[in-house]
């Protein structure tokens, strides 16, 4: 089964149609500052498609920042940033209410509208059959441009496609993702697989399975505490995984390869020490530089290089060796497809964002990337079949 695009519909299809497109605008917010649009602009290609064929623009999308400011500040930022390819989007921020569907019914041809978080209704993460038919009311045809979430059987991602056989459609940011993560599971040799961040229960079946096709795998972050642990090294006071695993074909395995050096807390300052000179009051923070030094000389031989999650405690500030590394991988000239949040941030601090290319993808996706990799598909995808 194939998903379709949206790009296989023309001005005759789309003039006058309500498409409803589920994007991922969770972004973070920080005092009603957006910190991050790189969902935001990878969506614009999409909705400067359907705009662009005369359609009408009904964007639904969650948004789980820290301080619930909800997508308001998001909608504004829009209409500061990309009048040019959204117009001035109306915010609905009661999108349940009767008056909803008369705004839309007043709806123009190249309007677009945004509504409020979904997830302040429990239909949303419920896949409730009620809220995903009334979201589907609202629209001609569905669209699916919020890869990023495409791993949640939500209302907005699996419940509401349902209800439009023969008019659902992949958003170009889906298939350039989807074009792009299908790379990575019949990778070009060498390959570099770099995995960081916590929650080994997740990422070790990754593991797992990239221990066949991969030629190294970097690991970083606090999964790699584990692994030391298991390893016999003293992790001191670093964090480890709370959940029992069994490591053995993990430690065993000569492609997994562990820093030589690494970065501690010790007595509030950062510390560079060997990997087995780490005391019982450390907390390991960061692989050490040596560590990148090893993916810089094996990067420039390298065919293909896949990376999930940050190498250091990246929200308390440990980015040095996430940004050393994204910086390798960025003048390696090998394929390159980096993902998750903080792995984002550090390509953003590097002021790389733009130097997205031919050779290098920057997926928006986390948890969603990490799942597709793992089983080659995701309910969101599934659902547009
Ligand atoms: C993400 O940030 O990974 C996606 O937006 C999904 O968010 P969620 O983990 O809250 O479902």
């Amino acid at each position: 089964m194939t998903i379709t695009p949206i790009t296989v519909l023309q001005e005759s299809d789309l003039r006058d149609k309500k498409v409803l497109i589920r994007v991922d605008f969770n972004v973070q917010v920080y005092e009603g500052r957006i910190l991050d649009d790189l969902r935001i602009r990878k969506t614009l290609e999409t909705i400067v498609y359907v705009r662009g064929k005369g359609a009408k623009v009904i964007l639904v999308s969650h948004n789980e920042s820290k301080d619930g400011t909800g997508l308001l500040p998001v909608c504004e930022y829009i209409n500061e940033m990309y009048k040019n390819e959204c117009g001035q989007v109306t915010f609905i921020s009661d999108f349940m209410a009767e008056s909803t569907k008369e705004t839309i019914a007043s709806m123009n041809s190249g309007d677009v509208i945004l509504f409020e978080n979904l997830r302040v209704l429990p239909g949303e993460k419920a896949n409730d059959v009620e809220f995903s038919k009334y979201l589907a009311s609202l629209a001609d045809l569905y669209v699916n441009d919020a890869f990023a979430v495409s791993h949640r059987k939500h209302a907005s991602v699996v419940g509401v496609p349902a209800l439009f056989p023969g008019k659902k459609y992949a958003g170009i940011q889906l298939m350039k993702e989807v074009d792009a993560l299908k790379k990575a599971l019949k990778p070009s040799h060498p390959f570099i697989f770099i995995l960081g961040g916590a929650k080994f229960e997740t990422k070790l079946p990754l593991i797992q399975k990239f221990s066949e096709t991969a030629d190294m795998i970097f690991l970083g972050g606090a999964l790699l505490n584990d692994v030391l642990k298991a390893k016999g090294f003293d992790v001191g006071m670093s964090l480890v995984s709370a959940g029992e695993f069994d490591l053995s074909g993990v430690i065993s395995n000569p492609k997994v390869l562990i820093p030589t050096d690494v970065v501690v807390e010790r007595g509030g300052q950062a510390v560079i020490v060997p990997v087995n000179e780490v005391l019982t009051n450390d907390a390991i923070m960061d692989v050490g530089p040596s560590f990148t030094s090893m993916l810089k000389q094996h990067a420039e031989s390298s065919q293909f290089i896949l990376w999930n999650g940050p190498m250091g405690n990246y929200e308390k500030g440990y980015k040095d060796q996430t940004i050393g590394m994204a910086k390798v991988v960025f003048e390696s000239k090998a394929q390159a497809l980096l993902g998750g949040g903080d792995t984002t941030a550090a390509i953003k601090e590097l002021g790389y964002e733009e130097k997205e290319s031919e050779h290098v993808f920057i997926s928006t996706g986390g948890g969603a990337m990490l799942e597709f990799l793992q089983y080659e598909t995701l309910p969101g995808i599934l659902a547009l079949e």
